[in-house]
């Protein structure tokens, strides 16, 4: 039996991914990088100094930047997101999200937070969704990022759980591989060429409740 579930915060919560893309392009066109439509979901899931590498190494000469040009670029980029978090309020939560928390809470289901962003408590601080999450990961903490399983197998016992008993919620390749290497149920939101690994999968966060997980376990 399901008693807990594990939630990726960009792209699931709320859909700062788009703001996450954006600012990583800015980057891009400032260090004169062309940006590859394939980018875009190559970063998703992926810490913010991993991004960077992607990025790089899309130069063919990453070696070029000094670790202070790389921490510098690292900062720039996140000035740039949390610029465009500016306007963020509980109006920019995923449909559905707030009434799904809400059944979740209401059974009893223990809920926690496994997602790689830095700024995850500020985000949910700004969406008032902060008091729904009973564990939080810290990604500064991790040793390795989605795709590996950490971030997740951490959430599972920061909960008290066992990994059978817990369905994690993604929007990324790398995280829905993180979930399936943890040994919990992966349940992706989006498309179906993207998330082909998916143990569950909805189009859209609004598709998201208990009665079409059911359906979907069986
Ligand atoms: C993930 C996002 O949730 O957090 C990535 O999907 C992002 O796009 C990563 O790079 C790290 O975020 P931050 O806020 O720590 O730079
Ligand atoms: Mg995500």
């Amino acid at each position: 039996t399901i008693k807990g579930v594990l939630f990726d915060l960009d792209g699931v919560i709320t859909d700062t991914s788009v703001y996450h893309e954006q600012a990583w392009h800015e980057l891009a066109d400032q260090l004169q990088i062309d940006w590859q439509p394939a980018f875009a979901e190559q970063l998703k899931g992926v810490s913010r100094e991993a991004s960077l590498a992607v990025l790089l190494n899309a130069t063919g000469h990453p070696n070029d930047y000094s670790a202070e040009q790389k921490a510098q670029f690292a900062t720039e980029k996140n000035d740039r997101y949390l610029a465009l978090l500016q306007q963020l309020s509980p109006a920019a939560i995923a449909p559905g999200m707030t009434a799904f928390l809400t059944a979740l809470k209401a059974q009893n289901y223990r809920i926690g937070l496994a997602s790689a962003s830095k700024n995850a408590p500020f985000v949910l601080e700004r969406l008032g969704l902060s008091d729904y999450f009973q564990a939080r990961v810290d990604p500064a903490t991790l040793r390795k990022g989605k795709p590996d399983p950490e971030i997740f197998s951490r959430c599972v016992a920061l909960l008290g759980l066992q990994p059978a008993e817990c369905l994690g919620i993604e929007d990324a390749q790398a995280g829905i591989q993180a979930i399936n290497a943890s040994g919990a149920v992966s349940v992706g939101i989006g498309a179906k060429d993207v998330l082909a690994a998916a143990q569950i999968r909805f189009e859209t966060t609004a598709e998201l409740t208990l009665a079409n997980i059911r359906q979907q376990l069986k």
